[in-house]
């Protein structure tokens, strides 16, 4: 059995919501509290056992580049002036072995197209896909019960959970084979975003872990909703010709790429602050 051992991380979408914090930052270096938002997904990633992290990126993200390299000198002034015990915040144990590659993406094209510039570094392995937006906060980590029913089930799997009724049209949705139970299911169809006539309100989070297969998919797709290439018709796709599951995964999900999920991302972890 191959083991996951890439992740892929989209970080090229424009944060539009975020203007005018966005303008300069990338979105994903918003800090929750004191951490980046980026940093969180890649140290969900990390901690489940990945090992190479793939960013698909664009010119206005060197930020994240820099986040994750070494910074010579805040590290020898640091050293200098007796705070020795923030090296490890910026130069951290577990991102010592970490391999961090960036692939730039021209044009905004959607989520799909932004997995299929992973391709040439996926090869034909398995691999993880984590979206940053979405913060979940859970031990054993969202990504990593994700890869443990990938272990067990042998198939693409994508994380799930159920939204209100309103919510629905913000989210890929799936519906479910009739004999599936349980945390596990068997995916029957998905569609992305739907606006009237949803087979369910079991919605796709921002986690995945995918067959290579699905390079095969996502050449040849039109742009769909929103004008963008969908990584959630190329799933559609996919079930055609083999199993893809849904996971319920345990955990608190914030939706960071919102205010209001934000926010209450820095109300929740306050409280752990204001407990110290
Ligand atoms: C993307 C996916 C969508 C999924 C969502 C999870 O949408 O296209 O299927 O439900 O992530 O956060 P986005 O939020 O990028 O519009």
């Amino acid at each position: 059995m191959k083991k996951i051992t890439k992740a892929v991380f989209p970080v090229a979408g424009l944060g539009t919501r975020f203007l005018p914090a966005t303008k300069a930052i990338p979105k994903e270096m918003l800090p929750i509290i004191d951490k980046p938002l980026i940093e969180y997904a890649v140290e969900e990633a990390v901690n489940a056992g990945i090992t190479e992290v793939i960013f698909i990126t664009s010119h206005t993200k060197r930020a994240i580049e820099d986040h994750f390299d070494q910074n010579f000198e805040l590290e020898e002034k640091l050293m200098n002036s007796g705070k020795k015990d923030f090296l490890n915040k910026i130069n951290r144990d577990i991102f010592q072995n970490i391999k961090f590659t960036y692939v730039r993406q021209k044009s905004q094209n959607g989520l799909g197209d932004a997995i299929l510039h992973s391709e040439h570094l996926i090869q034909d392995e398995p691999f993880a896909i984590i979206l940053a937006d979405d913060l979940i906060l859970n031990s054993p980590s969202c990504i990593k019960q994700l890869i443990s029913a990938y272990e067990q089930n042998q198939s693409s799997i994508i994380g799930l959970n159920e939204v209100p009724k309103n919510e629905i049209e913000k989210y890929g949705i799936v519906s479910v084979q009739e004999s599936s139970s349980g945390k596990t299911l068997l995916l029957k169809d998905i569609i992305e975003k739907p606006k009237t006539n949803a087979p369910s309100n079991l919605a796709v989070v921002g986690r995945y872990v995918l067959s290579n297969k699905i390079f095969e998919y996502l050449r040849n797709l039109e742009p769909s909703v929103g004008g963008e290439v969908q990584l959630t018709d190329a799933i559609k796709l996919m079930l055609k010709n083999e199993k893809v599951m849904g996971y319920l995964y345990e955990g608190i999900k914030f939706d960071c790429g919102s205010r209001h999920g934000y926010v209450n991302a820095i109300r929740h972890l306050a409280e752990e602050i204001f407990e110290e």
